[in-house]
């Protein structure tokens, strides 16, 4: 008999089953009440025959009281049994979605910037709000299905041997037959299952992106477009999940037209024992009773491999995350980096995105560069040069694919990854802030600076003023304030970010671009007070803001085509000055 029903655990099942087997506890009290339930039921059944023979047959006026009374405490008991079981059940399923979704986020931010570029954010939220639901299904309808269920078999299977096991083996013939669709329809469901959850996911990552995407939409008049494109997601998903009903609702009928030719075979081979007398009808009456009760627990069976199928199918897309590796990876024995100014060197630094792909091409192409403590290093370059790319490599964003970076003479893929970061304080291009107050935004990782501390912080990002007049001032909630924050504001918020941090290496990357020219000549200055005694690194396309730098990098495809002061660059009748007659336009 096949009875694999196509379990192929894998390690990562089988780590599913040790959490599942950590809420051992509750899982045997729940087991407990399902027998109790059970034994509940039995006794309703039982019960009836006194109910018929004494109270109806008999008119035993004493049965009459007593049988009722009987009645109402089995069902209380069934009552009290059936709601612990439930309230256990609910609490392992849930535990369980609380623990991968908290090992997901957990592994999720230690991997690498790399892994965000090639997941979509709707993938993922995907994998934590709904597969992880599956799983919860499945482990609370396995768990309840299989010890309920498989009790059901075994002793209604018993039975019918005892009562005549040569009849019983006549009708378990078909047995096997049952056990084919019980495979075959978990196989269907778990890849059926599979493209619904991509479905979803994709579903998931629709809606992310044209919500953010809203005033874009409504710029370019695409709100019938984007529609369309969701009805059709919609419509996809449904073709998908009534494809899964169809196999679903399937099983069931099969499984009864088996169990119904396992009965017919019975009636046919007692009827005619009978005729011979060769058997009791009480004995063939029991022995159709018993197989016709066993049709539900073996449906419930069948039905409980589907769920498992369903739920391994969840299963894999999540260890495919979990067990996705950071290839950013420390050493066994991280150098620490002190505190203090730093000597940043990138020694013949080549790097390409895609590390592992085809696409090999350089976007940075055997970049040297010496940054003395307290230097200010400007790059600047036409756009796509890999500006933002050489800044990213500094705090182990992503790792070099040939080279080396050298901090105080300590390669960084020795260093300790949280030491490194620590010595830096970054303004990215792209304005990032939370969904919190305002002073939580600015002390962001800097959680016990104090409160002039932070307004310090915003009054050199020249921010503190428009912060004052928001509703609630520094308590004001970032997230209420939606999209109400300008660019210049959101960058001045950052900016304030970064001077709180107070780091020896400073990443300037476009942090002024949003600025008018009265308020950027304000946080200019503040911001070269802060790059005094610390190695920083200015991008900037205005180079207004760059003459003071004590070298600036011409960056252009990747490679550094000139350096120099601004100065001597401008002597040069290069790819500097190129630029700054384009922008000053004085030729
Ligand atoms: N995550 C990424 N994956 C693959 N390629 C990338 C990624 N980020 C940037 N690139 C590519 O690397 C090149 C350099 O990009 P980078 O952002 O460093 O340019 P940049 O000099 O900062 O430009 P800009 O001045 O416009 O900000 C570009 O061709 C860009 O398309
Ligand atoms: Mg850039």
């Amino acid at each position: 008999m096949n009875l694999k029903f196509n379990f192929d655990l894998k390690p990562r099942h089988r780590q599913l089953i040790e959490i599942i087997r950590s809420h051992w506890g509750a899982l045997v009290l729940a087991g407990i009440c399902m027998l109790i339930m059970a034994g509940g039921e039995a006794a309703t059944a039982w019960l009836m025959k006194p109910a018929v023979d004494d109270v109806i047959i008999d008119r035993d006026r004493t049965m009459l009281l007593i049988i009722p009374i009987v009645i109402l405490v089995v069902y209380l008991v069934k009552g009290t049994a059936m709601y612990f079981q439930g309230y256990l059940m609910n609490r392992v399923g849930r535990s369980i979605i609380r623990e991968f979704r908290n090992k997901l986020y957990d592994h999720i931010h230690d991997l690498p910037l790399s892994f965000f570029h090639s997941e979509k954010t709707g993938v993922l939220m995907s994998r934590i709000i709904n597969d992880v639901n599956i799983i919860k299904s499945m482990v609370s309808n396995a768990v309840t299905g299989s010890l309920r269920d498989a009790c059901s078999v075994i002793a209604l299977t018993t039975t019918t041997f005892m009562l005549d096991w040569k009849m019983a083996s006549f009708t378990f013939l078909v047995l096997p037959a049952a056990f084919y669709p019980i495979h075959a329809f978990g196989r269907r469901i778990r890849k059926i299952s599979t493209r619904g959850q991509i479905a979803m996911a994709e579903l998931s990552t629709f809606l992310h992106e044209t919500f953010a995407g809203a005033k874009i939409i409504k710029a370019f008049g695409m709100e019938d477009y984007e529609k369309a494109r969701f009805f059709n997601k919609t419509k996809n998903l449904y073709k998908i999940e009534m494809k899964e009903v169809k196999v679903d609702e399937l099983s069931s009928p099969v499984m009864e037209l088996i169990g119904g030719i396992g009965i017919a075979v019975g009636i046919y081979y007692g009827g005619y024992r009978i005729f011979h007398n060769t058997l009791t009808p009480g004995t063939f009456f029991a022995f159709i009773s018993a197989t016709a009760m066993l049709y539900r627990p073996v449906r419930k069976l069948n039905k409980l491999n589907i769920y498992i199928q369903r739920g391994l199918a969840a299963t894999d897309r999540i260890y495919d995350i979990l067990e996705r590796e950071s290839e950013i990876v420390e050493k066994e024995t991280p150098i620490p980096i002190p505190s203090g100014s730093h000597h940043v060197v990138f020694e013949n630094v080549c790097f390409h995105y895609d590390q592992d792909g085809d696409n090999k091409e350089l976007v940075l192409d055997h970049v040297s560069l010496d940054a003395q403590p307290g230097e200010v290093v400007a790059l600047v370059g036409m756009s796509g040069g890999g500006k933002t790319t050489l800044v990213n490599l500094l705090p182990r964003f992503y790792d070099i694919s040939a080279g080396a970076i050298l901090i105080d003479g300590i390669d960084i893929r020795d260093a300790d990854i949280a030491s490194l970061r620590r010595q830096i304080a970054i303004v990215t291009q792209e304005p990032i802030l939370f969904n919190e107050s305002v002073r939580n935004n600015i002390a962001y990782g800097n959680a016990e600076a104090s409160d002039e501390a932070i307004e310090q912080a915003a009054r050199d990002a020249y921010a503190y003023d428009f912060i004052k007049n928001m509703p609630e001032g520094f308590e004001t909630p970032i997230g209420e304030l939606g999209n109400r924050l300008s660019g210049g504001e959101k960058q001045r918020l950052c900016i304030a970010r970064a001077l709180l941090k107070d780091a020896p290496i400073l990443i300037l990357d476009e942090a002024t671009s949003a600025l008018d020219s009265e308020a950027e000549v304000v946080v200019q200055k503040a911001l070269e007070n802060l790059m005094k005694g610390r190695t920083t690194f200015v991008i900037a396309h205005r180079l207004s803001t760059i003459t003071h730098a004590h070298r600036i990098l011409v960056l252009v495809k990747g490679r550094i085509v000139e350096k120099g002061t601004h100065e001597e660059l401008l002597n040069r009748d290069g790819a500097y000055r190129k630029l700054y007659n384009m922008q000053f336009g004085n030729s």
